[in-house]
């Protein structure tokens, strides 16, 4: 049987006590008990944190990768890190807390380091996007300390909008622990993943 590899992203600093790691972790092990995966990619953003685009970075992501020099390449290294990860991924599952109705910081500087032209993408004849690594799967594991019908969310239209338009055709699933800042709050994960 062809292996089949996950990337787990974990982008929440709270370690042990973060929902979002443990929601994420219970989806990686209910994969692997599924045989749907056999090698996992671990990667702790708040251990390694990508870096914020700065003027050099965006300059190098709009050169052709051939036409870069040696300190451009340099600049590059995180970036062609993620983009080597998520080639090589069958399965992405992305941890994130929701902070301040977004995703957390560190996952965002992930995809602005991973969302590349030339790279992730092209543009067709009509000035479309399209993405160049198709038929991914994703399961987001969001943790939020409030519930989704008292606040909006932006963050799975974001990481689906992203992936569908830079990466390539994505499925997307979305699995959340809500309420874990409410007195009392008890969490049942294999509870949220029951249908995966
Ligand atoms: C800076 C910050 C902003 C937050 N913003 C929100 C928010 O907009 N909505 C919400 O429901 N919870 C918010 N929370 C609560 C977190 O979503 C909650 O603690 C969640 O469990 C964090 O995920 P984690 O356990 O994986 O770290 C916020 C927490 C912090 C620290």
């Amino acid at each position: 049987m062809t292996k089949k590899t996950a990337l787990h992203i974990i982008s929440s600093a709270r370690e042990s006590k973060s929902y979002s790691k443990g929601l994420s972790s219970a989806i990686i092990d209910t994969l692997i008990r599924k045989q749907e995966i056999d090698v996992v990619m671990e990667r702790d953003l708040t251990k390694t944190a990508p870096p914020f685009l700065d003027g050099n970075l965006i300059d190098g992501f709009y050169k052709h990768p051939a036409a870069l020099n040696e300190a451009e390449q340099k600049w590059l290294t995180y970036a062609d890190a993620v983009v080597n990860d998520v080639r090589n991924a069958d399965i992405l599952v992305i941890g994130t807390p929701m902070h301040n109705f977004g995703m957390s910081a560190l996952l965002k500087a992930w995809i602005d380091q991973l969302v590349r032209v030339g790279v992730t993408y092209d543009y067709d004849e009509n000035g479309a996007r399209k993405g160049r690594f198709n038929g991914k799967k994703i399961y987001l594991a969001i943790a939020s300390g409030g519930k989704l019908e008292n606040q909006p969310d932006f963050i799975a239209a974001h990481i689906k909008a992203v992936f569908n338009t830079y990466i390539g055709n994505t499925e997307v699933w979305t699995f959340r622990v809500e309420g874990t800042a409410m007195p009392g709050f008890q969490v049942d994960y294999k509870e949220i993943i029951r249908e995966l």
